[in-house]
């Protein structure tokens, strides 16, 4: 039996010296990586009823897509600034340098919506705290926040938690 993280790719200095890469594609590549990955993101939530997945661009819109078809829910994108053609809200997150802009169509969820955040990685979890923000404005109920890898040292799931989110990550690379 392989498990998840046998089938994540790690490159070295990507996108910058000093940086280990963890690469997700080499996992959605392999048919049973694939399958492994979607059906143990979807473990804690046996049994739960959810109305929309929410996908963070752009790996989480992979991941997100079957997630939703397996829980018979909508899927709902955030994507970086300007890509929505509809009408939006908005939120900042801080990277290394500089500023990020994620947006959600202001319609797509509604008040009371349960919804699971998906998204690839968990880092310094500036991109899930803006998700996040963003479905708590349009009133939805976040259940859970769904990540295949966790960098516990960039601080992301404490910060999630400290939110009042369950993170679910299903391997972590690094520290405590
Ligand atoms: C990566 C990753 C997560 C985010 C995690 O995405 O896919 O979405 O960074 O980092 P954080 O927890 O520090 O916010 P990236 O911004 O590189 O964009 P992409 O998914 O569109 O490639
Ligand atoms: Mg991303």
């Amino acid at each position: 039996m392989t498990k998840v993280e046998d089938h994540i790719r790690t490159i070295a200095d990507f996108p910058h010296e000093g940086i280990m890469f963890r690469d997700v594609t080499t996992l959605f590549a392999d048919p049973r990586g694939f399958r492994m990955a979607i059906d143990q993101l979807l473990h804690p939530y046996a049994g739960l009823r959810f109305d929309k997945v929410v996908g963070l661009e752009a790996r989480g819109f992979i991941l997100g897509g079957a997630v939703a078809h397996q829980l018979s829910a909508g899927f709902v994108p955030v994507r970086k600034k300007g890509k929505l053609p509809g009408r939006v809200i908005s939120e900042s997150y801080t990277l290394e340098y500089g500023e990020a802009v994620v947006e959600v169509h202001d319609d797509a969820l509604q008040p009371g919506e349960k919804v699971l955040i998906v998204d690839d990685l968990l880092a310094t979890g500036g991109t899930a705290e803006a998700g996040i923000k963003l479905c708590e404005r349009l009133g939805a109920e976040i259940i859970g926040c769904a990540f295949i890898v966790d960098l516990p040292d960039l601080g992301g799931r404490k910060r999630l938690e400290a939110l009042g989110m369950e993170v679910h990550a299903l391997c972590a690379y690094g520290g405590a």
